[in-house]
């Protein structure tokens, strides 16, 4: 039988893992390893990847999607040829992070990976805009304006020509903290600045082409809400034992009997006084804003409320939001940032690992919930900048089974009725990676050094749903959910035609992982086994070891939700970052190309797709000797770049506010961070 343990054998590409940060400031020429460049190509292709960090590459059980934002851009002016530039997302607080590696003096400010984020216990959290992309065309004479994005920090502007990071999308002060940090600095009496402190966003903000407006959100989660979640926290005993049951047997009576031990059971009582307060401070705590920006001014933000008044308070994060013409759509999406996120690493916490994973997570909610706010209530909001109270807007609550972290909604919404396509990612975790002490959930034998860092696998079928709510009433009206056997495990990221925005969805292209046992951990199994709309029974999903399911590029049409092409990749490769290119003189929604990557241990490539024929497979595939892609995450189309024209700045100078006693912090922003900001 074969070990599937064992590297020889590996059916995920270690090349994953590994990458090249090099930056391609003039361009390369790719090579052409297979098939013949479309001459009819146009426009300019982005891509996105976190690539690690300079002094950290992964490997180190670092995950996979914490790293550096390095933008890459395909150029295809020429017929026949193919180049690309690239350029990492330089922020200030790149800049920072790299002065704190390498100078002495700035030695106890280092930024360090804690899980998914990279802090500096005296900075702050690092934005890597390291996920995605938002276009904005504001006015035919301007070049397109285009944004890099992450979902815990503000999105920035990069010029699409250079690649180089502009602006910031707001100043610091429009922005709300997630720690109000500023507060506890005065109150503790610090010197301390703590410049970058953790933002809470989307990285999928939106922009309306018929309106000029770009749709926004900014939110706190409350501290105890985080604690609420997770079964650490005495306060919530019952769930603790509930998840403790979930974890590997040999922690499970120990802990549970310490914990029972130390807290008793009284305080779950509802009318224990404390519990009251808390859940008074929660609703105090809890805010989430919705934001609206011209592209010039401060923007404007109204914060949401339920029809009974309470506020919107997310459970996991908004990784996406969606616009029609009369609807903005928030969802909380299957995406956890919660306490065993951010606690790895952190070396006063040297437990044993698996028991503080036990305790520190819980698997994602199986449901999502959407929030529909109506446009006609966003009248004139509260300006970031002013100190005008607070704009109340309410929003409708509406739970749909499955989870999600991706959608797309059709623009035009007739008689309230919006359509929103969701990829459900269903039992499957991508904050949650290969730690050191993780074994198989096959054979159990301890997980391969080299797979540290990647997410586990999926424990369920993927699905694909289409939904109609009524936007008015905040209710489903239809819904229609198909899943494949072989071709949507782990569904992925997607893309489609959106050169017409107000055309309905017609068809739309995904890309799916795969089903890979190797990915398939004790820790992910007992976290997921319990799943509530389980599709495949896990006796199956065990049998599954022996024939792994191939990652696949495929079409759905949304009309009659059937998935009418397809190409089959092999098990050794992992594909990601699909985009529709559409043909010079295209005359239809899937008149044009799928671009991908295709990562893989022959080499990393970007193969081309003729969209009409998938299943014909690539028509071209291009490499190059010094390629060595991350792992790509979203992508977009320009039809034309050029240096950015647009005004709108924040100057770094006047963006951050440090502390006048805090001579080290002054000192680190004027050697190594406001320079590169200030021409001349
Ligand atoms: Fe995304």
């Amino acid at each position: 039988m074969v070990d599937k343990n064992s590297p020889d054998e590996s059916k995920v590409p270690r090349s994953l893992m590994k990458l090249k940060r090099t930056e391609f400031i003039s361009k390369i020429e790719l090579n052409r390893k297979e098939g013949k460049i479309p001459s009819d190509l146009q426009g300019h292709l982005f891509l996105i990847a976190p690539v690690g960090f300079a002094n950290t590459p992964y490997g180190d059980g670092t995950p996979i999607f914490n790293g550096d934002g390095m933008i890459y851009r395909l150029d295809f002016d020429r017929p026949g040829e193919i180049s690309l530039k690239s350029r990492i997302a330089k922020t200030p607080c790149y800049f920072a992070d790299e002065a704190t590696q390498t100078d002495e003096r700035f030695k106890e400010y280092q930024f360090k990976n804690f899980g998914l984020g990279r802090f500096s216990l005296l900075l702050g959290l690092r934005n890597q805009v390291n996920t995605g992309f938002l276009t904005a065309e504001f006015s035919k004479e301007q070049t397109a304006r285009l944004f890099i994005t992450y979902d815990a920090g503000r999105p920035y502007e990069i010029d699409t020509d250079s690649l180089e990071v502009v602006t910031p999308v707001g100043s610091n002060k429009e922005w709300q903290s997630e720690v109000p940090i500023s507060i506890i600095l005065s109150f503790l009496n610090l010197r301390v600045s703590f410049p970058f402190p953790p933002v809470l966003s989307t990285a999928h903000p939106e922009f309306d082409e018929q309106t000029s407006e770009i749709f926004s959100v900014n939110y706190i989660r409350d501290p105890l809400d985080l604690l609420e979640s997770t079964p650490l926290t005495p306060l919530f005993i019952d769930n603790i034992i509930k998840d403790l049951k979930k974890a590997p047997h040999a922690f499970t009576e120990f802990v549970e009997q310490k914990i029972r031990q130390l807290t008793g059971q009284g305080l779950i009582n509802d009318d224990n006084p404390l519990i009251q307060f808390l859940n008074g401070a929660k609703n105090f705590l809890s805010r989430t804003y919705l934001i609206r920006w011209n592209g010039q001014d401060s923007f404007e933000r109204w914060k949401l409320v339920l029809p009974d008044g309470l506020p919107v308070t997310i459970k996991q994060s908004v990784h996406q939001i969606g616009i029609t013409e009369d609807y903005i759509i928030l969802a909380d999406t299957s995406f956890k940032f919660e306490l065993e996120q951010l606690l790895d690493n952190v070396p006063v916490l040297e437990i044993d690992e698996n028991l503080r994973r036990c305790l520190a997570t819980r698997a994602q909610l199986p449901d999502t919930t959407l929030y529909i706010v109506n446009r006609q209530d966003l009248r004139s909001g509260q300006c970031s900048l002013s100190d005008e109270p607070e704009i109340e807007v309410i929003a409708q609550k509406i739970t749909i089974p499955l989870e999600l972290i991706h959608f797309r909604v059709d623009y035009k919404n007739p008689g309230g009725k919006i359509t929103l396509h969701a990829c459900h990612n269903s039992a499957s975790d991508v904050a949650e990676w290969i730690h050191d002490s993780d074994t198989s959930a096959y054979n159990h034998h301890p997980t391969p050094q080299f797979l540290r860092g990647l997410m586990g696998s999926q424990m369920d079928i993927g699905r694909l749903g289409r939904y109609v709510l009524d936007g008015r009433k905040g209710v489903v009206l239809d819904s229609k959910v198909i899943h494949d056997l072989r071709r949507t495990w782990g569904i992925g990221l997607s893309t489609h035609d959106q050169r017409n925005k107000s055309a309905p969805i017609r068809h739309i292209y995904l890309q799916s992982f795969g089903f890979r046992s190797e990915l398939l951990t004790d820790f992910i199994y007992n976290l997921y086994k319990d799943y509530q709309y389980r599709l495949i029974p896990l006796e199956q999903l065990k049998k599954i070891q022996d024939e792994d399911r191939p990652p696949c590029l495929f079409r759905l049409d949304t009309q009659t939700m059937t998935i009418d092409d397809s190409y089959e990749f092999s098990i050794g490769q992992v594909i990601s970052s699909p985009q529709f290119v559409p043909r010079t003189h295209s005359t239809h929604e899937r008149d044009g190309y799928i671009f991908c990557t295709v990562i893989s241990d022959k080499g990393d490539e970007i193969w081309i797709f003729n969209a009409t024929k998938l299943n014909e497979g690539p028509i071209c595939q291009l490499n190059h000797p010094s390629l060595d892609l991350g792992y790509t995450l979203h992508t977009t189309w320009l039809s034309s770049i050029g240096p950015r024209t647009a005004d709108y700045y924040i100057p770094v100078r006047e963006d951050y506010e440090i502390n006048k006693e805090d001579e080290l912090t002054k000192k680190l922003f004027e050697e190594a961070i406001y320079p590169n900001f200030e021409c001349g």
